[in-house]
């Protein structure tokens, strides 16, 4: 585009109005039924094309012999956006006086229905179309129950190329009768029907003369009327963590939980509670990225918060409002999923379920039935193939939090990764265990403590020591275990309250359910349990020795969100020190087991944690 244009265009886009609500649309229906035509066309006769735009695509059609199509306008978009487009789905964006509208252009041929789905999965409303000539086809039905399944509530049918049928009204009728018992079996009513013609642009974004029977509105005006997500006083607060981030300016500590809210509103102040682990604190502040702190933040924008209690959550979690209506947590989940996976789904082989921030592994317990998504035909066998529909029963790994699609429909949508590539999704209908009581307890971090009635003082001027945790770091090759047992040893002949906390015996008395894999949610999980119980042993006023290999940053994050960093001490033991961890003794590599205890014997009193105890 020349500078004049976009000059032009720069002008043309200050003088409309402005407008803040968005809506993402997507739309669907059998192939060459006229989409990507519809969606042209309403960019035309919205001025909503750059300038010249129209002209340059007619004039390229016209000097290569080939009719013009407003698809093309599409592509020719395309080259120019080059911005989240892919080569499947179109996004187009163009604004009315009430909101802008986000339209998401998906190709109707079956190869392409994971692209359908991603779209319909993040619309508030779809168009299907239905071209009046063809009639209802395989895919008008399938989309068209992929839509009600995925909980899009508000669909508008549009019977197209009515040119092709004389704008007949009797042909139209036909055409929504037949729609409508197939909606009519599924459970789905739909908002309206518009006979229009996208290629001429007959009540698209114009009512037409051509159907004077038509008193509806046109396709411009039903987008307008469509409602904008339910009104989020209404819904309950849910956002899944997508991360937890440390403000990096100096000395500051505060942590931000990161998410993007899918339903609700979160205020500071709420008491907030993270599923399935059921660590509770208060929202302390908001924090927009590249904006000014809010009170308040709601469905749809990505929020940073910051908490009272420093607690230890991760990816994954979902976040609720303690005084709200639960998310469910479960291992096993009945769905309603449809599969695209080249390979059939079933019970040999396990599966990526990913909800929100969540990935667990799961395997297909039970097949319910099979549903044949356009003839509606159901059949019993335990596997389901591409393409069908199926009520099934998955049984997970671990925990997941969610909600049952008929109450919150947002976080009850999941999708099945097979083989790296999503060959699945749907969404829950039932948790068929009921755990959530025991979670929220589960977390001895999360119990809020009744204070004892004799203080830590009291303690530690009786036992002539304060609680201490002394972490033995350093590589894997050194025997920081035995040193460990021989420091227990000698503090306690020494008079002193201490226990050895044997990481592998944590692991193996406690029964944690920890895999002793290497991968980092698993080791994450780990450190946070050995944190939980040093921190009720800390408070009884002990001394605590853990060797830990590979002590990473990671892990003592984890830590000092859970223990009070003040009673962490770490000595490394090795002849360099290969970390950037904060260290507070250095012993080196082949110091002998007594040196070793001297030096951290003056440690611990030079910092007055070990004194002579005061007896009443
Ligand atoms: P896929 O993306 O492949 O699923 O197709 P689509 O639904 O986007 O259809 P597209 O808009 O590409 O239109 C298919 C053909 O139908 C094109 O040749 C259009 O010109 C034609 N067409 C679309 N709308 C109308 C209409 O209202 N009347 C007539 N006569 N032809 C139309
Ligand atoms: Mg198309």
């Amino acid at each position: 585009m020349n500078k004049d244009n976009t000059n032009k265009l720069a002008l043309e886009k200050s003088k409309q109005p402005t407008v803040n609500k968005n809506m993402n649309i997507v739309i669907v229906g059998h192939v060459d039924h006229g989409k990507s035509t519809i969606i042209g066309r309403l960019l035309a006769d919205t001025n909503s094309l750059p300038q010249g735009k129209l002209e340059q695509v007619k004039e390229t059609c016209r000097r290569n012999s080939k009719p013009f199509e407003y698809a093309f306008l599409l592509d020719a978009l395309k080259e120019e956006q080059a911005q989240g487009i892919t080569i499947d789905t179109a996004r187009v964006f163009f604004k009315t006086q009430k909101r802008k509208y986000i339209i998401i252009d998906a190709p109707g041929h079956i190869e392409f229905l994971k692209n359908m789905v991603t779209g319909a999965a993040r619309a508030e409303a779809a168009l299907l179309v239905i071209d009046a000539n063809e009639g209802v086809m395989e895919n008008s039905k399938r989309h068209g129950y992929l839509l009600s399944m995925l909980g899009i509530k508000q669909v508008v049918v549009l019977v197209n190329k009515m040119d092709l049928i004389s704008y007949d009204q009797q042909g139209f009728e036909e055409v929504v009768k037949e729609y409508k018992s197939f909606l009519w079996e599924i459970g789905v009513e739909a908002n309206s029907f518009i006979p229009i013609s996208g290629f001429l642009g007959e009540n698209v974004a114009g009512s037409s003369t051509k159907m004077p029977w038509y008193k509806g509105m046109t396709v411009l005006e039903k987008l307008d009327a469509l409602d904008n997500k339910e009104q989020v006083e209404n819904q309950i607060f849910r956002m899944p963590v997508q991360g937890v981030y440390k403000f990096t300016a100096g000395g500051d500590d505060r942590r931000i939980i990161a998410g993007s809210i899918d339903t609700g509103k979160i205020c500071v102040g709420n008491e907030i509670i993270f599923y399935p682990s059921g660590k509770k604190s208060i929202v302390k502040t908001i924090e927009r990225f590249n904006a000014p702190q809010t009170i308040e933040a709601t469905a749809g924008s990505a929020t940073g918060l910051t908490l009272e209690e420093q607690i230890y959550i991760t990816r994954g979690e979902l976040a609720c409002i303690s005084s709200e209506t639960k998310p469910e947590i479960s291992t096993k989940i009945k769905t309603k999923l449809f599969w695209l996976g080249s390979e059939d789904l079933n019970s040999d082989r396990s599966y990526l379920l990913k909800i929100g921030t969540q990935k667990i592994k799961a395997e297909l317990e039970t097949v319910v039935y099979v549903l044949d998504a356009v003839s509606l035909a159901t059949s019993n066998r335990q596997y389901v193939k591409r393409y069908e529909v199926a009520e099934v029963i998955l049984k997970l790994d671990k925990e997941i939090a969610f909600d049952k699609a008929e109450n919150i429909i947002e976080t009850s949508r999941f999708v099945l990764v097979d083989n790296y590539e999503i060959s699945g999704g749907g969404i829950i209908v039932d948790s068929l265990e009921e755990k959530n009581i025991i979670k929220e307890n589960i977390s001895i971090e999360s119990l809020k403590w009744i204070e004892s009635s004799i203080s830590r003082e009291e303690r530690a001027i009786r036992s002539g020591q304060k609680p201490t945790m002394i972490i033995l770091a350093g590589s894997k090759e050194i025997n920081k275990k035995a040193l460990a047992i021989y420091l227990e040893k000698k503090f306690f002949r020494y008079g002193r309250n201490v226990l050895n906390l044997n990481l592998e015996g944590i692991l193996m008395n406690t029964q944690l359910d920890i895999e002793r894999d290497n991968s980092i949610a698993e080791r994450n999980e780990y450190i946070s349990k050995f944190a939980e119980i040093s921190s009720v042993l800390l408070y009884a006023g002990n001394i605590l020795l853990a060797a830990i290999n590979d002590l990473n940053q990671s892990d003592i994050e984890i830590l000092n969100s859970i223990v009070d960093p003040k009673n962490i001490k770490i000595a490394w033991i090795g002849d360099a020190i290969d970390t950037n961890i904060p260290i507070s003794l250095f012993l080196e590599e082949n110091i002998t087991k007594e040196k070793a205890y001297g030096k951290i014997k003056k440690m611990m009193i030079d910092h007055n944690f070990i004194f002579e105890p005061y007896s009443i």
